[in-house]
């Protein structure tokens, strides 16, 4: 190892030399990436290479994490909001469809809904120990119009993929799962976003395999496969990395597509995190567990998503439902003024004023609960000095 950025100054023995927060400098992030030799070898190597866009790395990541998934097919894309897209093209989401969605979640899965002309229809949780999409309220809001359900692995904790499923084909709707925060997450043995007919995953900074901007979809379908091929090249069907090594002299377009390829140096990053994952994402979860030990039931306190024996996490998010009389804008500060960077995993998207005025369902668990989300620090290597400068502060912010 021979860097790590230099946010946790916790792991680093600061604590207490002055938390202040706000100014970059944290005492413990929200997350943190980690840089050594290795990283910069693999990057090194792709500048020397010569060839920096979409090519053999490109391939040999697809190769890896297609396999990771259990899927048939896996393509890198430039984001997760891209992979989202695509898999909505790919099952022919369009005008007069509606997509069924939970509202807790990132904007980016209504953004691409309504990208494609198609309409989000916003969907509940399950409860304050469950933070993904309720199957009983999809098929509720299953209608004539109803495309597609797309689901997202709240956390990196799978969705209730057994009842959704049945749901998916009883009513005939494509399933796509947002597996942003899941890579590497199971439920019943099955990776996540390997359980539906389409998956999405995101390699931003902050996720676990982490890439800087970045993104993959997997399938089983070999039809969507191809949709996804072409629509992440402008529908072009050969690739600049074809023509270069002369197995290609032409192309034909065959339909309207974007540029959502990834390019070689981010896959060469995504190969070396990927050699990382299984161990990292255990890391998170120890991590997880001693939040659990020191806050879940503590003066109000809860955690969701208690381990389960049939549900393999990949620990993306540390989230506490706060107690109902404090108020969070007043603890997120506390939490600041103690030098411990806090998030919301999310504001519901049907609060936002871009989707506010769409015809709502009523969403009483994600109501009731989002106000009362936090999200606290977590990466691989936090150090137990971190961790417990977290709890510290969290009880004492309470
Ligand atoms: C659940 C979820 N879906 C989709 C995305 C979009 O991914 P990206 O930022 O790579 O476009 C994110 C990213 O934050 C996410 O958390």
């Amino acid at each position: 190892m021979t860097a790590t950025t230099g946010a946790d100054t916790a792991a680093r023995g600061a604590l207490g030399n002055g938390a202040s927060g706000g100014d970059g400098q944290w005492v413990v992030p929200l997350s943190d990436l980690r840089v050594d030799s290795e990283i910069e070898r693999a990057a090194a190597e792709v500048v020397r290479s010569g060839w920096w866009s979409m090519g053999p790395r490109v391939a040999e990541f697809e190769r890896e994490f297609g396999a990771l998934c259990g899927s048939k097919h896996a393509f890198a894309v430039a984001n997760g909001t891209a992979a989202i897209h695509l898999a909505l093209l790919a099952i022919g989401c369009g005008p007069g469809d509606e997509v069924l969605v939970p509202s807790l979640n990132f904007v980016a899965a209504a953004n691409t809904i309504t990208h494609t002309g198609a309409t989000p229809v916003f969907c509940d949780v399950v409860g304050p120990d469950d933070l993904t999409v309720d199957p009983a309220d999809i098929e509720a809001a299953i209608g004539p119009r109803t495309r597609a359900i797309l689901v997202m692995h709240y956390g990196g904790h799978s969705c209730r993929m057994d009842e959704i499923g049945v749901l998916a084909e009883r009513h005939g709707l494509a399933l796509i799962e947002d597996a942003a925060h899941a890579p590497g997450g199971k439920f019943r043995g099955r990776s996540c976003g390997a359980m539906g007919d389409i998956g999405c995953f995101s390699f931003f900074s902050n996720k676990n395999l982490p890439v800087g901007e970045g993104g993959a979809v997997v399938t089983d379908d070999d039809a969507l496969a191809e949709k996804v091929r072409l629509f992440r090249s402008h529908g072009m069907t050969t690739l600049t990395w074809d023509r270069h090594r002369g197995h290609a002299s032409s192309y034909d377009v065959v339909l309207q597509g974007f540029n959502y390829r990834l390019d070689e140096l981010r896959a060469a990053i995504g190969l070396v995190e990927l050699g990382r994952l299984e161990e990292r994402n255990r890391a998170r979860g120890n991590i997880v567990g001693r939040y659990r030990e020191a806050l879940h039931g503590v003066r109000g306190i809860t955690m969701p998503f208690a381990p389960r024996e049939d549900v393999l996490s990949s620990h993306h998010l540390a989230v506490i439902v706060l107690p109902v009389d404090r108020p969070r804008e007043e603890f997120q500060a506390a939490m600041k003024s103690h030098g411990i960077q806090t998030s919301v995993h999310y504001p519901p998207i049907h609060t936002f004023s871009a989707y506010r005025d769409q015809a709502q369902r009523s969403l009483p668990a994600t109501d009731a609960l989002a106000p009362r989300l936090v999200t606290l620090p977590l990466y691989p290597h936090m150090t137990d000095a971190s961790v417990s400068a977290v709890t510290d502060a969290v009880l004492a912010s309470l």
